[in-house]
């Protein structure tokens, strides 16, 4: 079966890396036509530089690296190196990029990827705030109704992590999430509620430091560093495996569970603002937008992370 064609939309982030190292460790399944970049995490300038450097580090240099939006729709940027560090990919250790950004604004690399390939067989994977994805929709919504799907990580069904109702992708561009899960196609969402399923406890970071390579080294490094905020703030063993979820599930979707959903997003209220409200329990009459991920087996997850990591 022909590798299935992504474009990973990210904000890198220790664990928006891990997503991309593992995609770019399966050409056999998952051929990365592109990856975007969007300021969420950190500012633009710095989430591009990771990107560029975690192809490097994956010997993919032919995946191209695209900058995008520097800010929300509507909202100012709000970062988030109080988890990730200054750098955004702190623990890395990554050398300074050789690799120039590839020419064109992301927003444009999506919509020619998917004008140049055939109507739905490109899926889009947002990692970071929507932005790129939802400023797409609105330039070329024909364009972007070619495409076969989108997975993302953001949102939650209960608590969120930037404020007790909205999650940080969401939260950091609500618009830009309003436009993409009004905009009919389907959607994969991966919320706290599952990605805290998956958490780096100090087992599993032991077994990634037996990874003696320098994508295991890089890895370990990161998450080491990750696990730090998540523990101090949550007490818990370690950080949640986010935006890897998207990624798993693409290769294994059997590691997951959900349920179809109407989700909306909260853009006005003062104190739920970047909510997802998800209809868990049908109470609308809304048609479901978005698949719902709320189980995910841990154990596989990161047995298939281990062996993404092994054949970088
Ligand atoms: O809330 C977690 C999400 O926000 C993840 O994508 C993380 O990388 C940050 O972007
Ligand atoms: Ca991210």
């Amino acid at each position: 079966m022909a590798a299935r064609k992504i474009v990973i939309d990210c904000d890198p982030g220790q664990d928006d890396a891990i997503a991309i190292l593992m995609a770019l460790a399966s050409p056999d399944r998952l051929e990365v036509a592109a990856i975007t970049t969007v300021a969420g995490n950190v500012p633009l300038a710095l989430t591009e530089k990771n990107a560029r450097a975690l192809v490097e580090l994956a010997g993919r240099d032919d995946v191209p690296v695209h900058i995008g939006c520097s800010r929300p729709m509507l909202r100012p940027l709000e970062t988030a190196e109080y988890v990730h560090g200054e750098t955004g990919l702190n623990g890395a250790n990554l050398a300074e990029p050789r690799i120039a950004p590839a020419p064109g604004h992301a927003v444009d690399a999506i919509l020619g990827i998917l004008a140049r390939e055939p109507e739905g067989s490109v899926t889009l994977v947002p990692t970071g705030p929507l932005t790129n994805v939802a400023l797409a929709m609105v330039k070329a919504p024909e364009v972007m109704a070619r495409a076969a799907q989108i997975v993302l990580m953001g949102g939650a069904v209960d608590l969120g992590n930037v404020t007790p109702a909205a999650e940080f992708n969401i939260y950091v561009d609500p618009h830009a999430a309003h436009v993409v899960f009004g905009f009919g196609l389907p959607i994969t969402m991966f919320g706290l509620d599952v990605t805290h399923k998956v958490t780096v406890t100090d087992a599993r970071l032991e077994a990634i430091r037996a990874i003696d390579t320098p994508a295991g080294r890089a890895a370990y490094g990161m998450l080491e560093f990750y696990n730090r905020y998540d523990r101090q703030r949550y007490d818990t063993e370690g950080g949640p495996l986010h935006d890897p979820c998207t990624i798993a599930w693409l290769l294994e979707p059997a590691l997951f569970e959900g349920r179809d959903c109407f989700v909306e997003i909260d853009t006005t209220s003062p104190t739920c603002i970047g909510r997802t409200v998800v209809d868990w329990w049908r109470r609308s009459d809304h048609p479901p937008n978005a698949t719902v991920m709320r189980e995910a087996d841990a154990d596989g997850f990161f047995r298939l992370l281990n062996d993404c990591l092994k054949r970088l």
